[in-house]
């Protein structure tokens, strides 16, 4: 049972029989849900059954742990809830942790799924850069992991925010060059996109909000539920 109360701020703990107010378990919309729901249910994270139903609205799902709720949120907004300790726990890809590389956030294990890299792609016809350029524009999603990987070649990166389709920047000659996450590759190739560059291999992380697990036990004890499953998961494979 879930006792509702209103702190001082109006803010809703959801203070549960426990003592302890509600944890929040944030997800992302998209691919990278699919194969977490597994991994969290063996975690004993389940989500209510509405959660599967698309037609449902609802962006908080109660869980079968009267303690936990769940937020399906974006990726990048994962994180920022996670960080700003508006939520405790979340999963999200290693991408979304390395662009914004919040201090409050900690990413303690990797889930080994999800994988997939972020890359630099031109168009297939566009010739190579000379390899003497010093400044130029990138079409993405990651303006701060796009700007460090080329810093470190020497280059400014001008960044044009994009929050999805920067495959379609090149062709309408918004930036030569786009960097995106590749999986397959499809949708580079469907585009007429070719890859240059690989700047980091990804993969789903755990996530939690520090002090949460400094003072509260709960999100200690899922790091370590979540933490051995990944290991059985990894002898799995190596055996
Ligand atoms: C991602 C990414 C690419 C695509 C790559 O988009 O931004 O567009 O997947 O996958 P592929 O190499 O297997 O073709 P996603 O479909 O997740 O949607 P988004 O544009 O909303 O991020």
């Amino acid at each position: 049972m879930t006792i509702n109360q209103s702190d001082a701020t109006g803010f809703n703990s959801g203070e549960t029989t426990s003592g302890r107010g509600q944890l929040t378990f944030a997800v992302p919309k998209g691919r990278i849900l699919d194969e977490a729901l597994p991994v969290m249910g063996r975690a004993g994270v389940v989500p209510e059954d509405g959660f599967h139903d698309k037609a449902n609205r609802s962006l908080s799902f109660d869980t079968t742990r009267e303690d936990m709720r769940l937020i399906r949120v974006r990726a990048f907004d994962v994180a920022t809830f996670v960080a700003h300790g508006a939520a405790q726990v979340g999963i999200v890809g290693s991408d979304v942790v390395e662009e914004f590389d919040y201090a409050d956030l900690y990413a303690p294990v990797d889930l080994d799924f999800g994988h997939c890299r972020l890359s630099v792609a031109r168009l297939a016809s566009d010739p190579e850069e000379s390899s003497n350029v010093s400044h130029l524009r990138v079409a993405t999603k990651y303006p701060s992991l796009t700007a460090r990987h080329f810093e470190r070649q020497g280059i400014q990166a001008e960044c044009v925010k994009l929050n999805g389709a920067m495959e379609l920047a090149p062709s309408l000659g918004l930036a030569r060059q786009i960097v995106d996450l590749v999986s397959t590759g499809a949708t580079l190739k469907q585009n007429g996109l070719v890859e240059t560059q690989r700047i980091i291999d990804i993969s789903a992380r755990l996530i939690v909000n520090r002090a949460a697990l400094k003072t509260d036990p709960r999100v200690a004890a899922i790091v370590a539920t979540f933490r051995a499953d990944a290991e059985l998961r990894a002898q799995g494979k190596a055996a």
